[in-house]
């Protein structure tokens, strides 16, 4: 099979170089495991397939992956969050060009269509001669959905005709069913050499657990983002930066003095609410877990419902990875031009399925990712990324220092499960609290924390080992 790839232009290939060429520095995590691992290659003979956002912070991650030896395919894993150039850049690969590209093979594009958006994914897990691949990295479960569902309708093709809750779920078993004519088996030879997944994000996490539950999930499951240095960063650091860079990249609004309401108070919640707060907005928050929503209340947010703030709040945002916390109804109601956005999950928050079948509304396009919703008596919305991702839809997504802890997390991941592939276990796990706090340690330099080192009496006082893994089992986050 000769190198193939499907991106918007490979001409873009040395603006995304010069992009990879600043990130680096800001991603320590990543760089130390070139070198760690750099001659080693523990990674030699995987094949590894993503389907993670296709930015610059994911490139750094995919040629750390390629620089440990192994083989690897890419799609994003949701329609707008691509940058263009990175994926030009990654195809180009650091030592050839977009005239001679001796990259990665890239399946992805900002602005991609459902469609396009399964049959990218499709593509990037087909390796050559036949082969899928040994492990995952999924942002979301998108790639470990298509797996299983595959499977699951090789044995029993009537689970393609279940009815599907989205427009996304029903794109997928439409592909689905082609696979199934074209190659009935195709997923069952692979899977006996798919040896896990590495799951990026809480709501992945969420749909692998229920696999596990229901006894459905085949492979070994590394859950990322419950390390530490992952949910309490990425999540709750990267879109107190991400969040508010969406929503001025999209629409250039003056955050001072507005209402905002931020619908759940996890961690990216509390990041979203920290940064708009610090903008100078008055932040409401809206929650269903009495600990979040006290946690809010002592910080000084008032917590109230939707239903109740409409009236009030000039911009929404969802971070919940709920269904239907935003309806279309809520939108009828809404302060006109109010600003509508999620940073949750999927385009599942806001109701944009409800919105687009409101009577007589009508879409006025801003720019791309911006659509001003009006209704019949004049008023209207203002909707970001079509109700998916705003910090990745509108902007570029979290900063590269913040995604290096992310992403090393997933480095190690990656290897746990290549190490362990002769047991290949199916269940879920986190990575041991060691790993967790060399990810820290690694990112401490660049940023100058000088950690104080614990004397011999401090020490057995604590009852932990002054030298070796610093186990603070009483320690919180
Ligand atoms: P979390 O579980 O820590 O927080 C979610 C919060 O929402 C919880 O406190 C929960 O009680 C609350 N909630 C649930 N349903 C609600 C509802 N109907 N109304 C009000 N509150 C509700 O999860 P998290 O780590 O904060 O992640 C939230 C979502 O963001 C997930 O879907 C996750 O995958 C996604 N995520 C996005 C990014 C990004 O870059 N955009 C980064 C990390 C995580
Ligand atoms: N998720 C949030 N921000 C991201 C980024 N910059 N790259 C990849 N995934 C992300």
């Amino acid at each position: 099979m000769a190198f193939d790839y499907r991106i918007k232009d490979l001409k873009l290939a040395d603006l995304g170089r010069r992009q990879l060429d600043l990130a680096e520095p800001e991603m320590p995590g990543l760089m130390a495991a070139r070198v760690k691992h750099g001659k080693t290659k523990p990674l030699t003979g995987a094949r590894i397939t993503g389907s993670l956002h296709m930015t610059v912070q994911t490139a750094v991650l995919i040629e750390t992956l390629v620089e440990l030896g192994a083989a690897v395919r890419w799609s994003s894993c949701n329609i707008f969050s691509t940058q263009d150039e990175a994926a030009a850049a990654v195809v180009a690969g650091p030592k050839g060009s977009a005239a001679k590209p001796a990259g990665v093979p890239v399946y992805a594009w900002k602005g991609e269509n459902l469609v396009e958006y399964w049959d990218l994914l499709d593509q990037a897990l087909r390796f050559p001669k036949g082969k899928g691949p040994n492990l995952i990295v999924d942002d979301g479960g998108d790639a470990t959905l298509m797996i299983h569902l595959g499977y699951q309708a090789e044995d029993d093709p009537t689970v393609l005709d279940t009815p599907s809750g989205s427009e996304d779920e029903a794109e997928l078993k439409k592909l689905l069913k082609l696979i199934l004519k074209e190659d009935p088996k195709r997923w069952h030879r692979i899977l006996p050499e798919l040896f896990g997944v590495s799951e990026e994000t809480t709501t992945g996490v969420r749909r692998l657990a229920q696999m596990a539950d229901n006894k459905e999930l085949l492979i070994p499951a590394i859950d990322v983002n419950d390390s530490v240095t992952k949910s309490k960063f990425d999540n709750l650091y990267g879109c107190r930066e991400s969040l508010i860079d969406g929503i001025k990249r999209a629409t250039d609004i003056m955050l001072a003095g507005k209402v905002a309401v931020v619908c759940g108070y996890g961690d990216v919640g509390k990041g979203c609410a920290q940064s708009l707060r610090g903008q100078g907005a008055r932040v409401l928050v809206t929650e269903i877990d009495p600990i979040c929503a006290l946690q809010a209340a002592m910080e000084g947010y008032e917590v109230t419902t939707v239903k109740k703030a409409l009236p009030q709040a000039d911009i929404w945002v969802t971070a919940t990875g709920c269904v239907d916390v935003i309806t279309a109804e809520h939108m009828a109601k809404m302060k006109n031009q109010a600003i509508v956005c999620n940073i949750g999950h999927f385009d599942h928050e806001i109701d944009v399925a409800g919105l687009k079948a409101t009577a007589s509304i009508k879409c006025k396009p801003v720019k791309p990712q911006v659509d001003e919703w009006v209704y019949k008596d004049g008023h209207s919305i203002i909707l970001l990324a079509d109700g998916r991702l705003v910090n990745l839809g509108c902007a570029t997504g979290h900063p590269s220092f913040v995604m290096s802890n992310s992403f090393t997390n997933q480095v190690l991941a990656q290897i746990e499960l290549w190490q362990q592939r002769a047991k290949r276990v199916p269940g879920v796990r986190v990575l041991p609290r060691e790993l967790d706090e060399e990810v820290a340690r690694l990112h401490l330099e660049k940023i100058g924390v000088e950690l104080t080192k614990l004397s011999p009496k401090q020490a057995s006082y604590l009852n932990i080992k002054a030298k070796g893994p610093f186990k603070p089992k009483h320690y919180r986050y």
